[in-house]
């Protein structure tokens, strides 16, 4: 493999998902919905092949339970990040990304809470004293509940709020950290929230759709001229998910369907931040296999959700990106795999192929594993395991997984280089 000494390794996380006792949209949806949620778990868990492992129900909690719906205190990483940052470092990480949680730093209008933003100065810090550099996302999709009650995204103010807020914590941070991401994946939100009616605030209306990524995009537009005037060598970019659009064959209406999903899906937001991002961070999930329409993998392969195990998405994910001309941060890319069976290879072949991207010239300078620990996957609660690092959800105790150590070795490997 081909990473160059300077190559950011390492994993990510979001404050919602691992920091426990948050309280903002998404905590006050969890509450309203959990009973919904593991009713329809276990209903939609009848019809096959989309089912819920059997070996899932040997773990706490179990998915048709309201517990696994309720972040609760998740993995209490807000009082045990120097445990975790030891982890991350035993296991040869060099870099971090995690988010600021708005609600925790502006419980109120206007009304910034020192003692959070200090909550927040020791992490980096934690981070910078193991020789860990923090790649800083300042919004990971929930919100505080007073904008919430204003409209959230749908609100023509939330841009200009979310300027302040940035600018607040960079003003008090900035000077630890470098990488700031400012949204991460502003369009599976959107879709989520305001087309498909998944998430908060289950809205399925396409003009407020539209509303709310327009909303987006002026939100980054602010926030990053905003840090910009704070110190100019900030280093600003969103998360972007990027689908890998393949045709099963050249037929013309295939190539034009990957025309269109690829403007749509993957450059869209990208080209109306085009003048206004650093870098491109590109979080690879997704695989897609157009034969007269969308959605037909052929690869039996899938994780515990019944996501594609496809390692190449990754080299074709961020050769996708490649014509910005941007240094590529790999922001997320990983598996839900209770059993870790999967983990170690998957880790090792996508690396292979990101390796293959930068040999063919694509500039990729970092690798952050989704995710750190498991964590409270969104909709779906606790049950899908993306970590390096397993959490027992009683005890919290922390177990580090066989394929992180193999990772590490991946890391060791390219330092030697
Ligand atoms: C999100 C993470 C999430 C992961 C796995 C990404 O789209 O940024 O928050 O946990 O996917 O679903």
């Amino acid at each position: 493999m081909v990473f160059k000494k300077d190559f950011l390794w390492g994993a990510a996380t979001s404050s919602h998902q691992v920091e426990g006792n948050n309280h903002n949209d998404w905590s006050e949806w969890e509450h309203a919905n959990c009973a919904r949620l593991a009713s329809e778990a276990a209903k939609r868990n009848a019809n096959a092949p989309t089912r819920i492992p059997d070996y899932i129900f040997q773990n706490y909690p179990n998915p048709f339970s309201k517990e696994n719906y309720i972040s609760g205190v998740a993995c209490d990483h807000y009082n045990r990040f120097l445990e975790d940052f030891d982890i991350a470092k035993s296991l040869g990480h060099n870099a971090h990304r995690f988010s600021i949680e708005w609600s925790r730093i502006e419980p109120e209008e206007g009304k910034f809470n020192e003692k959070e933003i200090e909550h927040y100065r020791q992490v980096i810090l934690a981070l910078k004293e193991r020789g860990i550099e923090p790649l800083v996302s300042l919004w990971h999709w929930p919100i505080p509940l007073w904008l919430k009650n204003k409209g959230g995204w749908l609100f023509s103010e939330t841009p200009e709020y979310f300027k302040n807020y940035s600018r607040k914590v960079v003003s008090e941070l900035g000077s630890e950290v470098k990488f700031w991401i400012t949204l991460n994946e502003p369009g599976i939100y959107a879709a989520n929230s305001f087309l498909k009616g998944l998430w908060p605030p289950q809205s399925k209306n396409p003009i407020e759709y539209f509303l709310v990524v327009s909303n987006l995009v002026k939100a980054h537009k602010l926030a990053y001229k905003e840090i910009k005037k704070i110190n100019n060598s900030h280093q600003i970019g969103i998360a972007q998910n990027i689908v890998w659009f393949e045709t099963e064959n050249s037929n013309i209406v295939n190539l034009f369907l990957k025309k269109i999903a690829n403007w749509w899906v993957n450059y869209y937001f990208l080209n109306k931040i085009e003048n206004e991002q650093d870098f491109v961070g590109v979080n690879s999930y997704f695989h897609n296999l157009i034969n007269f329409g969308f959605g037909k993998n052929k690869n039996g392969k899938v994780s515990d959700i019944s996501w594609e195990i496809k390692p190449e998405t990754l080299y074709y994910s961020v050769k996708t990106i490649s014509k910005y001309k941007k240094p590529i941060y790999v922001t997320e890319n990983g598996l839900a795999d209770s059993r870790d069976i999967y983990r170690a290879d998957f880790i090792k072949e996508s690396l292979n192929w990101l390796s293959k991207a930068i040999n063919d010239g694509v500039d990729v300078r970092g690798y952050l594993h989704w995710s750190l620990t498991d964590n409270f996957e969104w909709a779906h609660g606790f049950w899908p395991r993306f970590g390096l690092v397993e959490i027992d959800y009683k005890t919290l105790e922390r177990k580090i997984r066989p394929s992180a150590w193999e990772y590490k070795k991946i890391i060791e490997d390219s330092k030697s280089i």
